[in-house]
């Protein structure tokens, strides 16, 4: 896809990666950006980088009916980022209750998923496009410290993939990135090694333009990817030892 004269869209854009998904989208010459957060003051130094093409939204992505009137409201664009998430790092069964494991599912599945399914045809008047779902290699892979988080990334996978199935006839791109730790507010608690989120950036961004479906970036997440190739029990295993209330220290 050429992003260069394209029309963006990204949610969480005031987040670590999101922040960085519209400054180099600035930098390849995209048309417009429409920057979505669920508080629009949050945007305002992203705004002031330039005004004419940085378009703040406000946007929870978990709110069926602000969904709705943004795809109609933004009917232009060509390149969606799904990249609002978060993580309450809970265990399965040492959470207290199922709070945590419903809140992820509801933003990081049915969100990406409701914002696919609203764009799905905003996307196809504009001849194809792209969506780019960003994941999280412990939607491959659980981590029992962050159990339910791993399990809403591991449905949003599946739902990629379904939805990359169910778009191919009408030319949409569907790409799934997966990384490792990102050094973001996200994971402030999490232990090195961190990658950069300009890492996870460029190396999307660049997915787009080759058209790549799947993308894992910086190095721990090629590794641990190409170890799940070769040796997926054992990393199951190993991941197996950071249990809820533990120190991640040596992950
Ligand atoms: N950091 C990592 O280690 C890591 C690793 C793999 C994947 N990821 C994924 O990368 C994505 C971005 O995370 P990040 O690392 O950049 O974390 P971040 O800095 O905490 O950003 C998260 C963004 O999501 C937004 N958000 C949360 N709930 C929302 C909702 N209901 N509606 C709309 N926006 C909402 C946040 O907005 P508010 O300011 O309003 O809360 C914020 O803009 C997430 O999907 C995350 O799962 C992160």
């Amino acid at each position: 896809m050429n992003i260069s004269g394209s029309v963006a869209l990204i949610t969480g854009a005031n987040g670590g990666i999101g922040s960085i998904f519209v400054q180099e989208l600035l930098k390849l010459d995209v048309s417009k950006i429409y920057a979505c957060a669920r508080d629009v003051s949050k945007l305002n130094q992203l705004v002031a980088l330039d005004s004419h093409r940085v378009i703040p939204v406000e946007l929870n992505v978990v709110n069926a009916e602000a969904v709705a009137r943004v795809a109609k409201d933004c009917s232009d664009v060509s390149l969606l980022i799904n990249n609002a998430g978060t993580s309450l790092n809970q265990g399965l069964i040492a959470a207290a209750d199922l709070e945590a494991a419903r809140l992820e599912m509801e933003l990081n599945y049915f969100g990406v998923l409701s914002m696919c399914r609203a764009f799905a045809p905003v996307l196809k008047a504009q001849g194809g496009g792209a969506i780019v779902n960003i994941l999280s290699l412990l939607g491959k892979i659980n981590l029992p410290f962050s159990g339910s988080y791993s399990a809403s990334k591991a449905a949003a996978f599946s739902m990629t993939q379904g939805i990359r199935a169910e778009l191919m006839g009408q030319g949409t791109l569907v790409i799934g990135v997966m990384p490792g730790t990102v050094n973001t507010e996200l994971a402030k608690d999490w232990p090195d090694p961190k990658v950069e989120p300009t890492e996870v950036v460029k190396d999307t961004l660049q997915a787009v333009i080759d058209g790549q479906e799947d993308v894992f970036p910086g190095e721990q997440a090629q590794q641990i990817a190409s170890q799940l190739l070769t040796d997926p029990k054992g990393v199951e295993k190993y991941l197996g030892n950071f249990l809820p209330g533990l120190s991640l220290a040596g992950l």
